[in-house]
């Protein structure tokens, strides 16, 4: 397949994604989350394709979230439709019926650490570092961070994380069950791989029922209502503070 900012590679049934900006620290700009949402496609439909790992380019980032540059292209009255792009790119990983292991190798910052969420479970290399940030552009997790995260920390931990927009490393991520397993970053895919050839001796039909039932309690309410909020958060002035502050380096005067 061809693609711009992402990669893929088929081995022994193992379908690789790497998202593919090393010099924008693999944010998820429009075509990252267009050529995703592709490949995903693809996952569903190509009987060769046995199970999925997504991983980031480089040995820096995963994915340091989405691209900031590209929010002040987007109309203040679009905030709660790109978030809703970006919750169904990351609905189409979550509830895909074979297996999707994140190998976050750097950075999972923002949509980055949601991507990780979306998958299945996820495996991280020691310089990981897992955050929601989005508080410091005046805005919220809008790709089901805020469901996801506290779906898999619990309650307090997640306030915690957004409100502060803290990062955490791989250990503490493992400690909190965000991340199952921290190997080198050599090890990384090699592990993984060794997980899902184990589920792939598994019967595959089970398999799929798993990943439905799980996820059948996730409340679609909420990621409604965090489209909808992200979008107020999206059109405010912190958002126009906090972004110009990004992108010109320097720290954020919130009102
Ligand atoms: N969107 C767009 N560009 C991004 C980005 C993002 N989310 N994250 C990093 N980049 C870009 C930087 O602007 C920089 O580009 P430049 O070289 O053209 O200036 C490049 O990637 C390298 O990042 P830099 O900030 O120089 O690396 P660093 O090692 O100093 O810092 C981070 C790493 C991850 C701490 C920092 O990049 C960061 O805070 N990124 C944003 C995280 C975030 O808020 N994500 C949530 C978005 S909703």
């Amino acid at each position: 397949m061809d693609f711009s900012t992402i990669k893929t590679e088929l081995d022994n049934n193992i379908f690789t994604i790497t998202i593919n900006r090393p010099d924008k620290l693999n944010a998820l700009n429009k075509t990252v989350l267009e050529e995703l949402n592709i490949a995903m496609e693809s996952v569903y439909n190509d009987e060769k394709i046995k199970a999925v790992i997504i991983t980031g380019a480089g040995e820096k980032a995963f994915v340091a979230g989405a691209d900031i540059a590209e929010f002040t292209q987007v109309k203040d009255d679009e905030g709660s439709l790109l978030s809703k792009k970006g919750q169904d790119v990351f609905f189409k990983i979550e509830n895909c019926p074979k297996p999707v292991i994140a190998a976050v190798n750097g950075f999972a910052l923002g949509g980055g650490c949601e991507l990780a969420m979306a998958c299945h479970f996820r495996l991280a290399s020691p310089n990981a570092k897992f955050g929601q940030p989005e508080v410091n552009l005046g805005l919220i997790p809008g790709y089901g961070g805020t469901q996801r995260l506290t779906r898999l920390v619990g309650k307090g931990k997640a306030m915690e994380l957004m409100m502060t927009g803290n990062m955490i490393g791989a250990d503490e991520a493992k400690n909190l069950g965000l991340v199952n397993y921290v190997e080198e970053q050599e090890n990384l895919i090699p592990i993984t791989k060794d997980i899902i050839n184990l589920i792939l001796t598994k019967s595959p039909f089970a398999i799929s029922k798993i990943i439905e039932a799980v996820n059948f309690p996730l409340n679609k309410e909420g990621f409604r209502e965090e489209a909808r909020l992200f979008g107020e958060a999206f059109a405010s002035d912190d958002k126009k503070e906090g972004t110009a502050a990004f992108l010109e380096k320097r720290k954020p005067a919130f009102k």
